[in-house]
C-alpha cells in the first residue's frame, strides 16, 4: 500500500539570503522526500518564507522599500537559492498570504472561544523616539554581570550571563540610538498550561527524537507559562481580529505557514486539505527544523492544531547545526557561506552527497571541512562511482554497437547489490543518511574490485576474450545502475544524466531487481567533474566580499524617522532649483500675531530690504529671543496674502513640528542679504 506523506522544512525569514548552513535542512528533507517518491509512495514537499515580524518590518524601512517589495524581492531570491540545489518543492509559499491569514485568524478563534486566550497588561521596553516597542534583540548596552559594551539585551556574548533587558545598563535602542523607557501594552497570550497532560502525552508518543523529549519535559515539569502571542503596532503581521493596533506575533502564524503553503497547493492542483489535515488523517505528516525550534514545533505547534481541532504531525524531526572547518560559522573568518555563492564556483551535487554522508537522525552537530569535501567528492564520486561507467561504458559504445550482453557473467555478485535495497530503504526511512552513503559505496568498491580483476583493458586485446568484455562491462554498468538507483534521492542530476546513458526510462526502487541485459545504451559523456581547490579559493573570496558588503550595508546609518514618515518629493530640474533665491536675513522684529496660534510676525532685512514674513514658528521659539538672529529666506517667493496682512516670502525651519521645529541660523561670519547657495 502506498504511503500519503506531506514533509516540511522550517520557513526561512524573508529579510536575508540562504546561506549552507540553511542547505543541511532543505537538502535533508529534499532527500526524504525524493527517497519516498522513488519507493513510490506519494510524498508532497511544502515550504514558504517566514515573511512576518520586526526585523523583516525594520530592513524594510531601512531599504527605504515597503516590506512588501522587500518579501517579494527575497522569496524570488530563495527560490532560485533553492532550485540551484536541486530542493524540489511541490509548493513554496509566503506567510504573508491569504491563506494564511485567514488559517491563522481560525486558529485563534477557536482557541479564544474553547478558553485558551488571556489578555494582559505588561510592561515592555520602548522607543520614544521610533515610537516603537523593543523586541530583546533591539536594545544593546553594557552586560550589567562583567560590563563589557554593546550588548544585546537579553545575554552577553563576553561572559555568557543571561538577563532581561531592564538589567542591561546604558541601554539603548538599535533602532535610533534612544534609551528605552518602559510602557504598558495590553498582550494576547495563549495558555499553554492547558495544554499540560496533553503535551507531555504526546511527547511520549514517539514522535520526536529522544534527546529532544527530554529537553521538552523539562520546560513541561517546570510549569508551561502563558505565551504571548501578540505584538504592538508598528509591526509587519496580521491584525488579531476584533483588536485595533494589536498583531499576532511572528511564530504564531509562521507554522500556521505550513498549513497555508498546503492550501495553497491543494487549492491548485485539487488536493484534499483535509486528508492531510483533519483530526484522523491516514496521511502522514514530518516537519524538518533544525534543534533550536523545537520549543516552538514540540510544545506552541501541537498544542495550536489541538485547539484548532487539526490532527498533529506524525514526527518532528530534528538536526543539528553545520559547522565550517570544525567551527560554527562565522561572518569574520568567512564561513558564513551563502548559497548563491557557493552555487556560483561550487556543483550542488557534491554539496549534497556530503552532508548525505555526515547526516544521521540524531541532533548532532555536522561539520564541513572544506578540504574534506574536496577530497571526498573527489575520490568517492569521481573516483570510484563515475569511474565505474566509465570504465566499461567506453568498450560498449565502441566495440559492442552499444549494446549490453544478455547474461550477467556473475549474478551472485549483482545479487549482493540487488539484496542490499532493502537495508539502504531501511537507512534512508529512519533518515541515516551516512550509513545509508557507505552501504552504497561499500558497494561501489566491490563493483570496482570486480572491474580491477577482471581487467577488460587487457582482454580487450584477445579476439578469443573478446566476449567476455562484453560480459564485464555488462556487469559493471549493472552494478553501476544499482548505485545510481541508490543514490537517486541524493544525486538527482547525476541521475538523470546516468538515466540518459543507460536509456531506459527512469529509475526507481525496485529497477535493480531486473538489470538490463541485451539492451543499447547511448554514447557516455562525462557525468561529473573534480573539483579544484581554486574553485574553492574563489568561493571563499567571493564571500568574503559579499560578507563585506552586508556588513557596510548593515552599519549604514539608518534612515531616520523623518525620512520614513515624510518621504522626500519628486526630483526637481537643476532649472527648478536654480529659480529660488535664497539669502541671509537677519530678524528686526518679531512678535506675536493676534488671533493667530501659531503665528509670528518677523520683519526681516536682507541686506536693506525690509521683508514681512509670517512663520508658523510660535510653537517653538519666543519672539523675543529671535530677535537679531540671522535666518535663511526664500527671498523671492510670490508675495502671499494673509488675514493678518502680507507675508513677503518664507523662512526655512526643520522638524516635525510643535517644540521640534528650527529655524535654521547660518554660522557666525554670515550677512544679511548674502546668497545661500
Ligand atoms: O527560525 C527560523 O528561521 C524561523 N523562520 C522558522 C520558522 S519555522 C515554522 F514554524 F514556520
Ligand atoms: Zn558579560
Amino acid at each position: 500500500m502506498t504511503r500519503k506523506i506531506l514533509v516540511t522544512s522550517a520557513l526561512p525569514y524573508a529579510n536575508g539570503p540562504i546561506h549552507i548552513g540553511h542547505m543541511v535542512e532543505y537538502i535533508q528533507t529534499d532527500i526524504w522526500a525524493r527517497f519516498q517518491r522513488l519507493r513510490g509512495n506519494s510524498c508532497y514537499y511544502v515550504c514558504a518564507d517566514d515573511a512576518h515580524g520586526t526585523p523583516i518590518m525594520l530592513r524594510a524601512q531601512q531599504e527605504g522599500i515597503e516590506p512588501q517589495e522587500l518579501i517579494d524581492q527575497v522569496n524570488k531570491e530563495h527560490r532560485e537559492d533553492f532550485a540551484g540545489f536541486n530542493v524540489q518543492f511541490d509548493n513554496y509559499h509566503t506567510t504573508h498570504s491569504e491563506e494564511n491569514r485567514i488559517l491563522s485568524e481560525a486558529v485563534y478563534l477557536a482557541a479564544r472561544d474553547a478558553g485558551h486566550i488571556d489578555t494582559k497588561v505588561i510592561k515592555q521596553a520602548y522607543d520614544p523616539e521610533a515610537e516603537m516597542f523593543l523586541p530583546d534583540r533591539f536594545i544593546k548596552g553594557d552586560c550589567p554581570n562583567c560590563g563589557t559594551s554593546d550588548q544585546y539585551g537579553d545575554n552577553c556574548e563576553a561572559c555568557g550571563a543571561t538577563y532581561s533587558t531592564t538589567e542591561v545598563k546604558n541601554a539603548y535602542s538599535v533602532v535610533t540610538g534612544a534609551t528605552p523607557i518602559e510602557k504598558d501594552s495590553e498582550h494576547h497570550f495563549f495558555k499553554l498550561g492547558n495544554f499540560t497532560d496533553f503535551l507531555a502525552e504526546w511527547l511520549a508518543s514517539g514522535a520526536v527524537q529522544k534527546e529532544v523529549v527530554n529537553k521538552m519535559n523539562e520546560w513541561v515539569e517546570d510549569g508551561l507559562a502563558d505565551w504571548d502571542i501578540s505584538r504592538d503596532a508598528p509591526y509587519w503581521g496580521f491584525k488579531i481580529p476584533d483588536t485595533e493596533d494589536k498583531y499576532f506575533y511572528v511564530w504564531l502564524d509562521a507554522p500556521i505557514g505550513y498549513l497555508a503553503s498546503f492550501k495553497n497547493m491543494c487549492d491548485r492542483t485539487g488536493e484534499s486539505f483535509d486528508d492531510y489535515w483533519a483530526e484522523g488523517s491516514d496521511a502522514e505528516v514530518y516537519h524538518f527544523i533544525g534543534k533550536d525550534i523545537a520549543y516552538f514545533h514540540t510544545l506552541f505547534w501541537p498544542a495550536q492544531l489541538k485547539a484548532a481541532g487539526y490532527r498533529l504531525p506524525t514526527g518532528v524531526n530534528c538536526h543539528g547545526f553545520l559547522k565550517v572547518n570544525g567551527e560554527k560559522m562565522s561572518k569574520s573568518r568567512g564561513t558564513f557561506i551563502q548559497a548563491r555563492v557557493f552555487l556560483n564556483h561550487l556543483p550542488a551535487e557534491q554539496l549534497r552527497y556530503y552532508f548525505a554522508a555526515k547526516l544521521s537522525n540524531s541532533i548532532d552537530d555536522i561539520d564541513l571541512n572544506l578540504e574534506d569535501f574536496q577530497v571526498r567528492s573527489n575520490s568517492e564520486l569521481v573516483g570510484k562511482l563515475v569511474n565505474i561507467a566509465s570504465r566499461c561504458a567506453g568498450f560498449v559504445n565502441k566495440r559492442f554497437d552499444n549494446t549490453l550482453a544478455a547474461e550477467l557473467p556473475d549474478p551472485e555478485l549483482y545479487a549482493q547489490f540487488s539484496k542490499a535495497s532493502e537495508e539502504i530503504a531501511e537507512s534512508y526511512e529512519t533518515r541515516q543518511y551516512s550509513r545509508a552513503m557507505r552501504q552504497i559505496m561499500g558497494l561501489a568498491d566491490l563493483a570496482n574490485q570486480y572491474i580491477d580483476s577482471n581487467k577488460p583493458w587487457v582482454l580487450i586485446k584477445d579476439e578469443a576474450t573478446f566476449d567476455q568484455v562484453q560480459g564485464i562491462c555488462t556487469q559493471g554498468i549493472n552494478m553501476f545502475r544499482a548505485l545510481i538507483g541508490y543514490l537517486k534521492p541524493v544525486l538527482p542530476e547525476l541521475a538523470q544524466k546516468s538515466e540518459a546513458f543507460l536509456n531506459a526510462g527512469e529509475l526507481n526502487w525496485e529497477s535493480v531487481q531486473t538489470p538490463l541485459l541485451n539492451h543499447q545504451v547511448t554514447k557516455f559523456k562525462p557525468l561529473m567533474t573534480r573539483i579544484e581547490g581554486t574553485q574553492i579559493e574563489a568561493m571563499l573570496e567571493e564571500n568574503n566580499a559579499v560578507l563585506v558588503a552586508m556588513q557596510d550595508k548593515a552599519n549604514k546609518p539608518k534612515l531616520s524617522k523623518h525620512l520614513t514618515d515624510d518621504p522626500i518629493k519628486p526630483e526637481i530640474s537643476y532649472e527648478d532649483f536654480d529659480k529660488i533665491d535664497l539669502r541671509i536675513a537677519r530678524i528686526d522684529k518679531a512678535e506675536a500675531v493676534k488671533g493667530a496660534d501659531k503665528l509670528i510676525c518677523l520683519t526681516l532685512d536682507v541686506g536693506g530690504e525690509k521683508r514681512q514674513v509670517f512663520a508658523g514658528i510660535k510653537s517653538a521659539y519666543e519672539p523675543e529671543a529671535l530677535v537679531g538672529k540671522l535666518t535663511v529666506m526664500v527671498a523671492n517667493l510670490a508675495p502671499r496674502k494673509m488675514r493678518f496682512g502680507l507675508s513677503e516670502g518664507m523662512v526655512l525651519a526643520a522638524g516635525p513640528g510643535g517644540s521640534d521645529l528650527f529655524v535654521l541660523h547660518p554660522d557666525d561670519g554670515a550677512d544679511a542679504g548674502m546668497r545661500v547657495k
